[in-house]
């Protein structure tokens, strides 16, 4: 993969007022073996440390079979807000017995979407009670294929509107798509030899690492942040939309009323870690910059997936990875001695290092266990002065 490969002119068109581009770090995270199949995995991540993480993790999984996956298929909501409505109940139960029509409609908006197999495949009406009184949200559930689906959503959900005012006699405000992609799920599961990764007392250390993530909000969030380390450097590198990602992960997390960890961990019979991770992925082939962006369509090619499905699967694999990666160090020596040599080279950058004298600086810092700013410098001193 080249450098700069996105260039100004196409930048210009995909957003606006452009005066520049701006990079990130790409790299290739090793090991991934998914489903039986050998995976290379582009990740763009501005973090030291996430891809070796991964890379390692994903070796230590190895043992187990690698990561199995599997996903309830491509589907996402818009949703249709009206207010206004004398007798909501009753206007829920008419717009669901119109719901073959109002998909109808939708469907004629998106005929290629529907030739590809997608299109809505249900509508649900959920009554809210909110503090500016009754309110009747019209959700469209699309099976949205190969697309992240944002564009078709939209247009179905502004199409079928002026039909949900008709229905119920109120006013329509919002349509557009939910991010909490809860129909969109892609799992991943492991088998993490006792063995493999530091013996029993690891396995114990990451369970009650991770338990505390099932019952504090402080802790989920940081667990959390881990496992999107991975996703999003992958969603970022195929040039699919991060906040969305982000966004139905974190509110998905939120489901139950208590913010808690996505991923579980479990000792088998054998004595082994199983980890499983559960996650909302709005991820498109099509469509978006994925097309566009020749990084992202070396990424995709890298990836070898051929369905938005097949990605959202590697997408929970590498939570997964990029999560147990974190609690296993986490739980035994701590992330910092890792990840602070891995950050060396960027400190040595920081107090003024170039070309080899980079490594240079990097290592001897990491010798000395001294990673900071002022050692650096002194460093880069003494190697000047002779
Ligand atoms: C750092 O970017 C991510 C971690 O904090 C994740 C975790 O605590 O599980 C190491």
């Amino acid at each position: 993969m080249g450098s700069a490969a996105l260039s100004l002119d196409q930048a210009d068109k995909m957003v606006e007022n452009v005066v520049g581009l701006f990079q990130v770090p790409l790299g290739l995270a090793t090991n991934f073996l998914i489903d039986g199949r050998e995976v290379l995995v582009p990740m763009a991540t501005e973090e030291p440390s996430v891809i070796a993480a991964a890379s390692n993790g994903a070796r230590m999984a190895r043992e187990g079979g690698g990561f199995f996956t599997s996903s309830s298929g491509p589907v996402m909501r818009a949703q249709i807000q009206a207010v206004g409505i004398d007798d909501p109940f009753g206007a829920k139960n008419r717009i669901l017995e119109e719901s073959d029509r109002i998909a109808e409609m939708a469907n004629q908006k998106d005929p290629m979407l529907v030739k590809f197999g997608g299109g809505v495949v249900g509508v649900e009406v959920h009554v809210l009670d909110s503090r500016i009184g009754p309110m009747v949200v019209t959700h469209l559930l699309v099976d949205c294929r190969d697309a992240m689906g944002a564009n078709a959503v939209n247009t179905m959900a502004e199409a079928v509107a002026p039909e949900i005012e008709r229905i119920t006699g109120g006013r329509v405000h919002l349509r557009i798509i939910s991010n909490l992609a809860d129909r969109r799920l892609a799992r991943a599961r492991a088998v993490f030899k006792a063995e493999a990764i530091g013996g029993t007392k690891t396995v114990q250390a990451v369970v009650a690492a991770a338990a505390l993530a099932e019952v504090d909000p402080y802790r989920a969030a940081t667990h959390n942040k881990g496992i999107m380390n991975g996703v999003t450097a992958v969603v970022l590198a195929t040039g699919n939309d991060t906040r969305a990602v982000e966004a139905g992960a974190h509110s998905y997390a939120a489901r139950s009323g208590l913010y808690r960890s996505l991923t579980r961990y479990e000792i088998n019979g054998d004595g082994d870690l199983v980890g499983t991770i559960e996650i909302p992925a709005a991820v498109g082939l099509v469509g978006g910059a994925t097309r566009v962006h020749p990084v992202a369509k070396a990424a995709v090619s890298t990836l070898g997936v051929k369905t938005a499905d097949d990605l959202s699967r590697i997408l929970a694999a590498v939570g997964l990875c990029q999560n147990f990666a974190a609690l296993r160090a986490l739980s035994t020596e701590g992330i910092q001695r890792g990840h602070m040599s891995l950050h060396a080279r960027n400190v040595a950058v920081q107090a003024g290092a170039t070309g080899d004298a980079i490594e240079r600086v990097a290592a001897r810092m990491a010798e000395e266990k001294r990673i900071n700013l002022a050692r650096a410098s002194e460093i880069i001193r003494e190697m000047t002065q002779g």
